[in-house]
């Protein structure tokens, strides 16, 4: 299986997201999981990683908690979209489940120098604080980096948070800025992926008809977080970014993009936080990115679907 961190602000797609890896121990190895301030602050998403692994009964797996705040920037949440706990919808119990002693950054940078290189993949799923901390702490992990994947960004669907930012790249443009000009090789999932992942009715009942807690968990979770998506797009329903992250790791084949170049806008107050992508090569800017803009949706659900009854 490929050893990954995941860097995290459940968050209820963040949340499916963590269960698919964890209900994946033949492709995947979650090393650690690393909470960050997104979605909702530090102590709230760090509480969320911890209330997940219980519910998917892998308290074994230790959870660190991050940043507390963006770069050089206020927190900008989104309550409005995740409620106020950061993962509305269905009544979990508070963890039992004890933060692991240490810093978010720090675990990063020891768990890459000492594992063998190329062989940690990190997967952030919000805001790229922790990671770019990382980078500039210890810029030696970089090469022994061998993909980053992660949730953030958008070319055609533009924004959800302003016109033109996705929510993970606005809340800490700065440190996405690092990580995109790091020279890791990074993968993409974009709004113009994840805005076709979107559970329909019918995929919530086919969650809610594994009867487990952890199928019933998910589909009142979907029902929360559809709110938004549905009143703000007039999509037909919730919209599963994160878990696109973890379901690339073991089913590559579903995804499909183009490398090209992709810049974070950092100045401009209009446009703050944009990925600015070269989806059609205009420039001579080398590629540092594999930028994802097409997926199998029925596959990922069928995937997603008979991972989670295994839970
Ligand atoms: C991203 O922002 C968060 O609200 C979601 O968890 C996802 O990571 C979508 O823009
Ligand atoms: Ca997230």
């Amino acid at each position: 299986p490929r050893k990954i961190i995941i860097d995290t602000d459940p968050g209820q797609d963040d949340a499916v997201a963590i269960l698919l890896a964890l209900a994946s121990p033949e492709e995947i190895d979650v090393l650690g999981i690393t909470a960050v301030a997104g979605n909702v602050p530090l102590e709230l998403t760090a509480k969320n990683a911890r209330i997940v692994c219980e519910l998917a009964g892998k308290t074994h797996i230790p959870v660190y908690a991050g940043c507390d705040r963006p770069l050089k920037r206020p927190l900008v949440t989104a309550e409005h979209v995740h409620g106020k706990t950061g993962l509305d919808g269905p009544v979990l119990p508070d963890p039992q489940m004890a933060l692991t002693d240490g810093h978010a950054v720090e675990f990063i940078i020891d768990t890459l120098r000492k594992n063998k290189p190329g062989t940690v993949t990190l997967c952030p799923l919000g805001p790229l604080t922790n990671i770019a901390t990382a980078f500039q702490k210890a810029p030696d992990i970089i090469d022994r980096v061998p993909e980053i994947i992660l949730m953030g960004g958008a070319y055609f669907e533009v924004g959800n948070i302003t016109p033109t930012a996705e929510f993970n790249i606005y809340v800490d443009p700065e440190a996405a800025d690092i990580v995109f000009k790091s020279g890791a090789p990074i993968i993409v999932m974009p709004l113009d992926v994840t805005h076709k992942a979107l559970v329909t009715k019918q995929r919530n009942d086919a969650f809610r008809a594994l009867d487990t807690k952890v199928g019933h968990a998910v589909a009142e979770m979907t029902d929360f977080f559809e709110r938004f998506d549905k009143e703000k797009y007039g999509s037909e329903g919730a919209p599963l970014h994160d878990p696109c992250v973890t379901a690339y790791l073991i089913r590559p084949e579903l995804f499909s993009g183009r490398h090209i170049n992709v810049q974070i806008e950092t100045q401009s107050e209009l446009t703050m936080g944009m990925t600015v992508a070269d989806w059609w090569g205009v420039t001579d800017h080398l590629p540092n990115a594999l930028f994802i803009g097409d997926i199998d949706t029925d596959g990922f659900f069928d995937l997603l679907t008979e991972r989670l009854a295994r839970l």
